[in-house]
């Protein structure tokens, strides 16, 4: 199956990643997780992406199109994947399809997980994530058993440094402006299944179960 998980920051799409995966055996793909990376091990490519992401911004088009067509090029891709965080923009999605085009696949679906924008500021702010595993919590919905330890792997969790309030304003702007427009793109395409993004976790990924056929 190829899923693009839409949404704006912090509707849930990297937390439903991860049980996707477990249950269609298919790999996430992150744009966010992939430049975050670069950005920690100091590479041009993170050097280049950490001016936008501390201010909310999209890296450039060129920029993120060549990690995924590269990406998507990788053994584990071949039965599928699972997009979060890609495309945002209307030219990557163009890019997309061509990428996918020359590789003889195509989407299988488009899940938009739809929640309002004061929900968002609450779920990001309250964010922690684990820097051994990278599992997610939130202080208030789903708070670690220890404060500041991750209940898996007894990892540090951390605050993302585009979690604070003021940049999280600039990421919703940013999504309405340039991401919101995809929703639209892929109704006319007739792949867009639209799902309630408030409730417990259990209750939004029944929801997508339910609209993958699963
Ligand atoms: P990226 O890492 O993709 O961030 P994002 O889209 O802003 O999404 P988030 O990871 O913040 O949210 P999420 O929807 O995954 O929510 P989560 O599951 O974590 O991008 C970061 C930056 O990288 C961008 O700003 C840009 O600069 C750059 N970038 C990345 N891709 C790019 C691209 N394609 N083009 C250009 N630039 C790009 O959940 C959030 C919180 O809510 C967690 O604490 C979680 O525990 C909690 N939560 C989850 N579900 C629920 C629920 N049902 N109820 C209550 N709390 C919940």
């Amino acid at each position: 199956m190829r899923l693009i998980l839409l949404g704006p920051p912090g509707a849930g799409k990297g937390t439903q990643a991860k049980r996707l995966i477990e249950r269609y055996g298919i790999p996430q793909i992150s744009t966010g997780d992939i430049l975050r990376a670069a950005v920690r091990d100091g590479t041009d490519l993170g050097k280049k992406a950490k001016q936008y992401m501390d201010a909310g911004k999209l890296v450039p088009d060129e920029v993120v199109i060549g990690i995924i067509e590269e990406r998507l090029q990788e053994a584990d891709c071949a039965n599928g994947f699972i997009l979060d965080g890609f495309p945002r923009t209307v030219a990557q999605a163009d890019a997309l399809n061509r990428v996918l085009a020359n590789l003889g696949q195509a989407i299988d679906h488009v899940v938009s997980i739809e929640v309002p924008d004061e929900e968002l500021v609450e779920r990001l702010t309250g964010r922690r994530t684990c820097r051994g595993c990278g599992a997610m919590y939130h202080v208030k919905f789903s708070p670690p058993k220890a404060q500041g330890v991750c209940d898996k792997c007894g990892g540090e969790l951390y605050q993302r440094d585009d979690d604070r309030e003021e940049t999280i304003r600039a990421r919703l702007k940013v999504y309405h402006e340039q991401t919101a427009p995809l929703v639209e793109y892929y109704e006319k395409a007739g792949l867009l299944r639209r799902i309630p993004g408030q409730g417990s976790v259990d209750e939004i990924y029944a929801r997508i179960e339910g609209v993958l056929g699963g």
